[in-house]
């Protein structure tokens, strides 16, 4: 059992944070919503007097075509641009290195980051590294990045992780094979674009993993100690959203109301957890995509289901609430009949998707070490509903062991 005092100090050390973070000044992005927002954002951006940006992005969209409006809108606008789409999911110190490099070359003044989590969090980084001077590394962490960064204008095309609206920016550092959050008030964008039209060539097992990480940061937050109204309202939006959408978004990639209530789904979550944080699927998620460079939407998809069984016994009540919000389960069951049946529909959603109940790369050896950096994780950062011990920890992550 964990230790009773541990938990103890650990409570009373997450009712401080939660005062703190309740009272710290967020600056929300200006947000530009529909289709055909980016192009809304790119003469925003000229209005600003910007004239000289570094687009961040990656082969991938480039390629698809993803950026040809948005650049046509920058030569209209008067705004001479340079393309780093270097960075690859689970963006690493090099990838982010990369791009300050080629900011520095064309002496450009602000960011704009076209794509998923990947080349958002990769320019919060770049443009960290333009105002710090500092080793990539050293501005992970809480806090850290203490001189702010460049202003940064996002234009998210996956709908998950909500990084266009949060102060975290995750890097991989693939030589201790670790994934190192950074967050800190001045990793938040200027102003973001959510538009629905450039999601359409998602490819749906991407929709699906991405959309499940909208998700796991939805419930986490409504289910973290640290929740409080304005994050209760965001989350309860998200997952109702999600739970009407995300299927339509899937099944049918090119339905643009499922792909805009998405997009809108993915931000809400993100100002939630932002401020109600997330909780142990990311920590051990984040693990299995250092080690595994398992999708961070699929790591915590095949999580979610362990984390809140487990959590279950210390959140049935906030669990019940989502599932009767979302006619999830018996009318009038109780709080644990409804929780488990919440609990079961993302196992369900997980099974239609596609998305495996076990993770093929998991091998037993490394799971003591899956199991400490997730508590260690864990521990001063989020505000879980239930502690886990080492041995709890390594049970549940054993659970997703090929069969
Ligand atoms: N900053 C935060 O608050 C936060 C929160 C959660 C996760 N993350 C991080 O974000 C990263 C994951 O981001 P992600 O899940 O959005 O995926 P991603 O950015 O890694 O992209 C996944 C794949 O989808 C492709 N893709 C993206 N948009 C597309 C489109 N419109 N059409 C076709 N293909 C497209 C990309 O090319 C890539 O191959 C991870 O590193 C994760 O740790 C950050
Ligand atoms: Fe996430």
């Amino acid at each position: 059992m964990f230790h009773a005092l541990e938990v103890l100090f650990l409570r009373i050390y997450m009712l401080i944070f939660k005062a703190v973070t309740a009272i710290l000044p967020f600056k929300w992005p200006r947000t530009f919503e529909g289709v055909d927002s980016s192009l809304a954002l790119v003469r925003h951006m000229a209005s600003e007097g910007h004239k000289s940006v570094l687009v961040v992005t990656d082969a991938v969209l480039v390629k698809l075509g993803v950026l040809d409006k948005m650049k046509a809108e920058m030569d209209k606008c008067g705004i001479s641009y340079v393309i780093y789409d270097g960075v690859e999911p689970n963006p690493t110190i090099a990838q982010i290195e990369a791009g300050h490099r080629m900011l520095e070359q064309a002496g450009a003044k602000a960011i704009l980051a076209v794509g998923g989590g990947s080349p958002i969090d990769a320019a919060k980084m770049i443009g960290a590294c333009a105002k710090n001077k500092k080793p990539v590394v050293a501005m992970t962490g809480l806090f850290r990045v203490w001189r702010g960064m460049l202003p940064l204008y996002a234009v998210p095309t996956t709908a998950g992780t909500g990084s266009e609206c949060t102060i975290a920016a995750v890097v991989t550092d693939p030589v201790a094979k670790r994934k190192l959050p950074a967050m800190d008030l001045q990793l938040m964008p200027t102003a973001a674009a959510l538009d629905g039209a450039l999601m359409t060539g998602l490819p749906a097992h991407i929709t699906a993993a991405t959309g499940m990480d909208a998700l796991t940061h939805a419930v986490e937050a409504y289910i973290s100690k640290n929740a409080m109204a304005k994050t209760d309202e965001k989350a309860i939006e998200a997952v109702k959203l999600i739970m009407t959408h995300l299927d339509t978004a899937v099944t049918n990639g090119s339905d643009l109301n499922a792909r805009q209530q998405m997009a809108r789904a993915s931000h809400v979550a993100g100002i939630a957890f932002t401020q109600a944080g997330v909780g142990y699927v990311h920590a051990i998620a984040h693990k299995f995509g250092a080690l595994y460079h398992t999708p961070h939407g699929l790591a915590n998809a095949i999580v979610m289901p362990h984390v809140l069984d487990y959590s279950l016994p210390s959140c049935a009540p906030r669990l019940a609430q989502l599932a009767r919000l979302t006619q999830i389960g018996p009318v009038g069951g109780s709080d644990e009949d409804l929780a488990r049946a919440f609990i079961q529909r993302i196992r369900d959603m997980n099974a239609k998707f596609g998305i495996p109940t076990r993770l093929d790369k998991l091998r037993s050896e490394d799971i003591p070490a899956i199991a400490q950096s997730a508590i260690a994780e864990a521990r001063f950062t989020y505000a879980v509903p239930r502690y886990m011990s080492h041995p709890v920890a390594e049970k549940l992550i054993a659970q997703m062991l090929p069969a």
